[in-house]
């Protein structure tokens, strides 16, 4: 990876955007930019073979920043809107560069403009961190977009459904803990007594982010101290080969699901 200095990007069709999207777009000078676990992942090339990165390449996802100037159909945005967005989006419109031009490490950045949303008083620092994590639990939880083993539609969180959240500390999983209690669902997750910036555990913020039940993977094996219980789904933030993908899969079957 190399720092260098590249023009100030703009939406033209082909490798940026194709053509009807163009005038759809806005730049946005970079405030902050979030780092989430897929910028190493394909920092690492490990991702290639199913996210291909056509270069030159500007990583990053995630976006809190300024417009600085807005395409000719934009019609919600203004040029000094205070906005975030994750720009990473970008990918599933872009026909040459599966991976799209991402960009959120740079100063400058190209936005489709259905995709930003204004901060509304709020600061870079507290929003950064929330569109590409808040984006994935709130499709995990809501969306549908996965499916069960039998083919039925997964992510139908609602009230009085229950809910396991592996890794609740994760940033998907702190806000699929206040998305699935901010419906009325049960969410049960897993956390260290590891301490946060303010000294407390990560139990005890799990407990703040409203999880109903905390599990101390340090101590219990989650699916041990879980056995017979039934949840309606099982949404995994960690992913390590101990908490595999087998794991979890087999207590879902338990789960019926
Ligand atoms: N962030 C995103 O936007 C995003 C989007 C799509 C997919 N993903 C994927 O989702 C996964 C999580 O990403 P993330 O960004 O949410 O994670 P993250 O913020 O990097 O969180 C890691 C957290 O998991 C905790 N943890 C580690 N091992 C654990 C275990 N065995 N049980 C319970 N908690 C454990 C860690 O706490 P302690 O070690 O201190 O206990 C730490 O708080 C990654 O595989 C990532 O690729 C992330």
């Amino acid at each position: 990876m190399t720092l260098d200095t590249i023009p100030v990007p703009e939406p033209k069709k082909g490798r940026m955007l194709p053509a009807r999207l163009c005038d759809l777009a806005v730049l946005l000078k970079v405030q902050l930019a979030a780092v989430n676990p897929i910028d190493w992942k394909l920092f690492s090339g490990g991702l290639h073979g199913i996210c291909p990165v056509t270069f030159p390449y500007v990583p990053g996802f995630d976006v809190a920043g300024k417009v600085a100037k807005v395409g000719e159909g934009v019609t919600d945005f203004a040029v000094g809107d205070e906005v975030v967005v994750d720009i990473g989006l970008c990918e599933t419109c872009c026909n040459d560069s599966p991976a799209g031009p991402c960009g959120a490490f740079a100063e400058y950045a190209v936005a489709l403009a259905d995709t930003v949303a204004k901060r509304d008083g709020l600061s870079a620092e507290e929003l950064v961190g929330l569109p590409l994590a808040g984006l994935t639990s709130y499709q995990a939880l809501f969306t549908g977009a996965g499916r069960d083993f039998t083919g039925a539609e997964l992510g139908k969180v609602a009230e009085g459904k229950k809910v396991l959240i592996l890794g609740g500390a994760a940033a998907t999983g702190a806000i699929a803990i206040q998305l699935g209690k901010a419906v009325g669902a049960y969410v049960t997750t897993t956390a260290s007594p590891n301490k946060m910036p303010d000294g407390s555990t990560k139990i005890d913020y799990m407990k703040k982010l409203g999880a109903d039940e905390v599990i101390n993977y340090k101590e219990a094996d989650w699916a041990d101290a879980l056995a017979g219980k039934e949840y309606d789904q099982i949404y995994d933030c960690v992913g390590t080969p101990e908490d595999s993908v087998v794991k979890v899969a087999d207590y879902a079957a338990e789960c019926g699901l």
